[in-house]
């Protein structure tokens, strides 16, 4: 069977930065304890209804595309991952097909939070290995700045979060041995309400101006539950930061292990490893446990903070266009994140 590789990387941030000075003009926070908890300094707030999950993807895979030198009138799947859609439904896949002026093609989202991107990528991989599809765009995209708690109450959470997409492009391998070696995908429901929202929360798109809302109702955007009937706090992200850091640094090391004794490999003959960007500690705390020397891992968290399903591909695009990953290298991603979900990839580049 055909292996799947990664033919082409794109990334699209908002220009807006905010730093962690910025949000202690707004709630009871620092500098120190942000930088010290999370290795955070700075992350990127897209500008409403003119930045959504679906307008940021479409310039990412604009990228994506280009670089894998086809057209996107070639890309026959689209797969896409979020957990900030522009719409409660539609899903966003559809609405970048639209932007995009694509072919009636497959459209699919994926609702798998920080892991969304590994899910995809597995799915991709299916679709390629069988040749049902040539050319898959997945995307990972997300907003997350419309729908977090400013208040002193939701500020363990609000200051970890930045919005920004990544793409990539999805064929056969060309050479022998090259691309996607194995994928990995786990859950556990266990732990589904410590890191999750009740409710949506995320009003980003609006692609017709007279619709936009004069005043945006807070709860943004949802259809069915108005706020009299919900408590306030279901509509914002919670976040039981020790237990998923806890359950965090098992899992990483667990299922990038899991992804080497697939394949015969152990961890040292890592060239680039990408984990999702959750916490620099968490990061850390994996590079530790497995040994690996710095310039085996790559982190931009720092720059852009944890994008959930774009911090991925907004991080290996930078370390791709940084040299940092080179044809024939062996790249591993990881991630883990709420439902619990985890997984990883292993690619031969
Ligand atoms: N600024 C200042 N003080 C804060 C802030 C803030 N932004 N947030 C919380 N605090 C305060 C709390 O109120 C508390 O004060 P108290 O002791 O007076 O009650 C104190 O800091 C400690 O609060 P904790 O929540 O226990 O803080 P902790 O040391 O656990 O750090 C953090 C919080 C950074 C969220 C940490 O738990 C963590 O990194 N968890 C991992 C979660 C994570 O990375 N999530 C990413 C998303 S999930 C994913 O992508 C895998």
């Amino acid at each position: 069977m055909t292996q799947t590789k990664i033919a082409g990387i794109g990334m699209y941030v908002p220009a807006n930065v905010v730093t962690n000075n910025d949000l202690a003009q707004v709630m009871d926070t620092s500098d120190a304890w942000i930088l010290e908890r999370t290795g955070i300094t700075q992350r990127r707030y897209a500008t409403r209804f003119e930045e959504t999950s679906a307008i940021m993807g479409v310039k990412a895979a604009k990228i994506a595309i280009e670089n894998a030198g086809i057209t996107a009138q070639d890309i026959d799947f689209i797969v896409f991952a979020t957990l900030s859609p522009d719409y409660y439904f539609p899903g966003c896949g559809v609405l970048l097909q639209r932007m995009m002026n694509m072919k009636e093609i497959a459209a699919l989202d994926i609702r798998n939070q920080c892991t969304g991107f590994i899910y995809g990528l597995s799915i991709a991989d299916q679709f390629v290995k069988t040749g049902m599809y040539k050319n898959v765009l997945l995307v990972g995209a997300e907003v997350h700045s419309y729908g977090l708690d400013f208040s002193n109450k939701g500020r363990n959470v609000s200051v970890i979060f930045g919005d920004g997409a990544g793409a990539v492009v999805l064929q056969p391998a060309s050479k022998q041995g090259q691309g996607i070696l194995s994928t990995h995908l786990h859950s556990n429901g266990n732990g589904a309400e410590v890191l999750s929202m009740i409710n949506p929360g995320f009003h980003g798109g609006c692609y017709n101006a007279e619709k936009k809302p004069q005043q945006p109702a807070k709860p943004y955007g949802n259809m069915f539950i108005t706020p009299d009937r919900i408590r306030q706090d279901d509509f914002y992200p919670f976040m039981d930061g020790q237990s998923v850091f806890k359950k965090a640094v098992e899992k990483f090391p667990e299922v990038i292990q899991e992804a080497l004794q697939a394949n015969g490999y152990k961890a040292n003959d890592i060239n680039m490893l990408i984990p999702h960007q959750a916490n620099l500690r968490i990061s850390q705390f994996v590079q530790h446990k497995l040994q690996l020397r710095d310039d085996q891992v790559y982190n931009n968290i720092q720059r852009y903070g944890n994008t959930t399903a774009a911090s991925i591909p907004i991080a290996l695009y930078e370390a791709w266009q940084e040299g940092k990953i080179k044809e024939g290298n062996l790249v591993c991603l990881a991630a883990f994140g709420s439902g619990y979900t985890w997984g990883s990839a292993l690619i031969r580049w």
